[in-house]
């Protein structure tokens, strides 16, 4: 089967290259290296030691989209390209609206164009706003606050209607937490451009010396050290998932969506110690003012993912760190 996945050079979706490549799958990469490196598929053709058809382009331009489609024979589409930094969302609204939306709308339309209707979305966890109550379900108020996360819950919404108008389409919206971690091997992992935004990338980045110490973001949260509770996942069991929910379309299940995460909540001070017990150092930090828009405790309900995919995450944060710290030790510049 050929699998094309768009944003595949990026964090997620070179993971996800491997468990595809390894369970058998053809992988077929469309990604405009805006945010990612040509160096990660080359890592993940050494990893599996199979090959995959790459195309730089971008998703925002039809008729690039639409060769693609009509050069492969594509079963299905696992669609992670977009941008993700909700800071740079406040400050440029256009360009996240912009590229995340209008890339989902022409993928769809090539997607209908030449009969292919089975999706997997890249959505997140962004898209329940400041919960209500955790863990947190499928079916919780979503809300999301920032433009990223808007960008997100619209085209959770437009896929909805494709699929009401067309329910030929199978489409699963996978509700992504924390990813966090690379593949074991230290070949692959997350390479931020710039400075990192999310924790990991930056205690990892701390802890390899390129950047001198981790500010926290507050530490009076109602929470049980004061500091924010998130649902970690090693990035190889969300990678996994994926699989789960590309099995799960050939079965004919319509519109689902499924939290990933693991259902346990740990906060920043928790995972700092689980990562100074990894890299065998201390990170050093200082606690600073909140971040604005930052909610205090967000974990999920992961029971739904588990029922219907058989999908369950495996790994604990102490792995978590420990690949984290592989992958930044052997490569501290990153893919450069
Ligand atoms: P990433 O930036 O590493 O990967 C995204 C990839 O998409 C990049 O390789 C980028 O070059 C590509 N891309 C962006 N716009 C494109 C376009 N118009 N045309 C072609 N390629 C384009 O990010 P990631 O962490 O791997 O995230 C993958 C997906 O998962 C994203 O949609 C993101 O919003 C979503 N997500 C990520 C997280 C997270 O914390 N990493 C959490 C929840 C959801
Ligand atoms: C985790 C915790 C911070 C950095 C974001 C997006 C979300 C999703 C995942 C894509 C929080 C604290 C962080 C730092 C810190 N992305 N922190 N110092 O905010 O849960 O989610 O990434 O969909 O949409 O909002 O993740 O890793 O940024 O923060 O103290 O330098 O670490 O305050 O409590 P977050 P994060």
């Amino acid at each position: 089967m050929n699998i094309l996945l768009t944003g595949g050079a990026g964090y997620i979706g070179s993971h996800t290259c491997v468990i595809l490549l390894e369970q058998g799958y053809d992988v077929i990469v469309v990604d405009n290296l805006c945010n990612s490196q040509v160096t990660s598929l080359k890592r993940v053709e050494q990893i599996t030691g199979k090959k995959i058809l790459f195309y730089q382009e971008d998703l925002c331009n039809p008729a690039g989209v639409d060769e693609i489609f009509r050069q492969n024979s594509i079963d299905a589409v696992i669609h992670f390209a977009g941008l993700k930094s909700v800071a740079e969302s406040v400050d440029q609204p256009l360009r996240y609206y912009q590229n995340n939306i209008d890339g989902t709308l022409v993928l769809c339309e090539v997607m209908q164009a030449n009969g292919v209707k089975s999706l997997v979305f890249s959505s997140s966890a962004t898209v329940y706003g400041n919960p209500e109550s955790v863990p947190i379900n499928e079916n919780a108020p979503v809300g999301a606050f920032n433009p990223y996360g808007r960008s997100k819950l619209f085209i959770e919404k437009i896929l909805t209607d494709l699929y009401f108008a067309d329910k030929s389409w199978n489409i699963s919206l996978l509700r992504y937490f924390n990813p966090v971690g690379a593949h074991p091997s230290g070949l692959i992992g997350e390479d931020p451009f710039g400075l990192p935004n999310n924790l990991m990338p930056y205690i990892s980045q701390v802890a390899v010396g390129k950047i001198p110490e981790l500010q926290i973001f507050g530490d009076d949260y109602e929470t049980p050290d004061g500091t924010g509770v998130r649902d970690y996942i090693h990035v190889m069991d969300l990678a996994q998932g994926h699989l789960g929910a590309l099995e799960k379309l050939a079965s004919d299940p319509g519109l689902v969506t499924y939290n990933l995460g693991t259902g346990k909540g740990f906060s920043v001070l928790e995972m700092v110690a689980a990562f100074e017990k990894a890299a065998g150092k201390k990170i050093p930090y200082k606690i600073v003012g909140r971040r604005p828009g930052d909610i205090p405790t967000c974990y999920a309900n992961p029971s739904f993912a588990e029922k219907e995919l058989g999908w369950t995450a495996r790994r604990g944060i102490d792995e978590m760190c420990a690949d984290a710290w592989r992958w930044q030790s052997m490569n501290p510049k990153g893919y450069v």
